[in-house]
């Protein structure tokens, strides 16, 4: 298996253990009645499984061989809303490291193709980083709890926040 291959597949555990753990902060916010928060990091959650699909499906068409991490259990426990979006804003700031490091690599062995289909994944950790930003923001303006959170979680329903564009799936 070539560097970038297994640098690759390294990778994929990141995007894994996000799914994972987003899947495990959406069960959570679903059981504190959040239904804004629970749908929105519902639909991150799936988001991540498919930046995972990506990479497997990009190895694939290149005839080279994807390998699926083991995936640790997932916290699943949180003092507040603000804690977890610390949490996604931490895995983020990984998750963009190890894109960079990906991107470095390409860069370095000339690898077109590999460089080419990362630079989708530069942009979407911009994104992704400014998202967590953003409602870690929303959320110490209103509050973490009562009113001010409930009117957070409504904004996270409709999309209003800054940096939070997908609103409700469709
Ligand atoms: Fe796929 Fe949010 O990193």
């Amino acid at each position: 298996m070539s560097e970038m291959t297994a640098a690759l597949n390294d990778h994929l555990s990141l995007e894994y253990a996000a799914w994972h753990d987003y899947s495990a902060m959406a069960v959570w916010l679903e059981r504190h009645d959040l239904p804004g928060f629970a749908t929105f990091m519902k639909a991150q959650a799936a988001e991540e499984l498919a930046h995972a699909n990506r990479i497997v499906d990009y190895l694939l068409e290149r005839d080279l061989e994807p390998v699926l991490p083991a995936i640790c259990r997932p916290r699943g426990d949180y003092a507040s809303v603000l804690e977890v979006f610390q949490e996604v804003l931490t895995a983020e700031r990984k998750v963009s490291a190890s894109i960079h490091g990906l991107y470095k690599l390409a860069e370095k062995q000339d690898d077109q193709p590999a460089r080419i289909m990362l630079e989708w994944f530069v942009n979407e950790q911009v994104e992704e980083e400014n998202m967590a930003r953003a409602v870690i923001g929303r959320l110490k303006l209103a509050g973490e709890t009562g009113p001010g959170l409930l009117l957070v979680d409504q904004e996270m329903a409709s999309g209003m926040v800054p940096g939070v564009s997908e609103g409700p799936p469709a």
